[in-house]
């Protein structure tokens, strides 16, 4: 079973000649996956069935994954001029141990909101501590971290940075949260407590553990960007649309482990 390389779709930078006319096209890519994500979106906002609404909607969510993977290139590239490319995949000493968190590129916005407004605090609650939420996240990944067999040591060690991550997002939307006028209890929109049985278990089963995560990645997206689009503040919505940037990144892993670990040598 060969290594996790985490970093193999950034080093595709490294063999591609870095002509000036190949980031141009890099640029239109992106450019054009964004009009085309936008466009889905309308789309499936206009579909005149929840079937058809549903099939839009997830072609929508691959041209999203296009749409990072051309902006995660634009982001190396701009790295490598500053030469730490590699910087943000070695590992770093956490708690005595050397540990690998994955991190986009770039800075999170400022944790700031217009006014306060209890509607978007209840958004961002579900965001928060609601069945598919931060809280979840952290939850779900540190046990399939801690269930992980010893063949899936390097799956178990992206699980654990993956959920420091989700930590740091849960923090995010807690100051949010208070800043919009309530105090972040675990709770969501509706008031409900946290449930420990959100959590998907599937104890001693990898490949099934890996699938509900990418799932619950591909869930957070789709979530993250209507709250954007019915959030009106410009503060909350680049929040957002950081943390969103964040769980493609982990999407992207999560369904590169699947696919080394539980199809290549399943
Ligand atoms: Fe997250
Ligand atoms: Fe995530």
């Amino acid at each position: 079973m060969g290594p996790l390389s985490y970093a193999q779709e950034y080093n595709v930078v490294e063999v591609i000649p870095v002509s000036e006319r190949f980031w141009r096209m890099v640029q239109e890519a992106a450019k054009d996956e964004a009009a085309a994500v936008d466009f889905y979106r309308q789309m499936a906002n206009a579909a005149p069935c929840r079937a058809l609404c549903h099939s839009i909607e997830s072609i929508r969510q691959d041209e999203m994954e296009h749409q990072a993977f051309f902006e995660s290139l634009l982001c190396c590239r701009d790295e490598r001029r500053e030469d730490d490319c590699k910087g943000r995949w070695e590992k770093k000493m956490v708690h005595g141990r050397p540990m690998r968190i994955p991190e986009v590129p770039e800075p999170y916005p400022p944790i700031k909101v217009e006014c306060p407004n209890p509607e978007y605090a209840r958004l961002l609650f579900d965001d928060y501590a609601g069945m598919v939420s931060e809280m979840t996240a952290i939850n779900q990944y540190l046990f399939h971290h801690n269930d992980m067999p010893p063949q899936f040591a390097e799956v178990a060690e992206l699980l654990e940075g993956v959920s420091i991550v989700e930590m740091r997002h849960m923090e995010m939307l807690a100051e949010l949260i208070k800043l919009l006028g309530q105090p972040p209890m675990y709770m969501d929109g509706q008031g409900r407590f946290w449930d420990a049985s959100y959590v998907q278990y599937l104890p001693g089963h990898p490949c099934e553990q890996l699938q509900s995560d990418i799932e619950a990645e591909r869930t957070a997206i789709q979530t993250y960007c209507q709250h954007i689009e019915m959030i009106d503040d410009k503060y909350i919505k680049a929040v957002l649309a950081r943390i969103v940037k964040d769980e493609q990144l982990h999407l992207r892993l999560f369904t590169k482990a699947y696919e080394q670990y539980c199809l290549c040598n399943g």
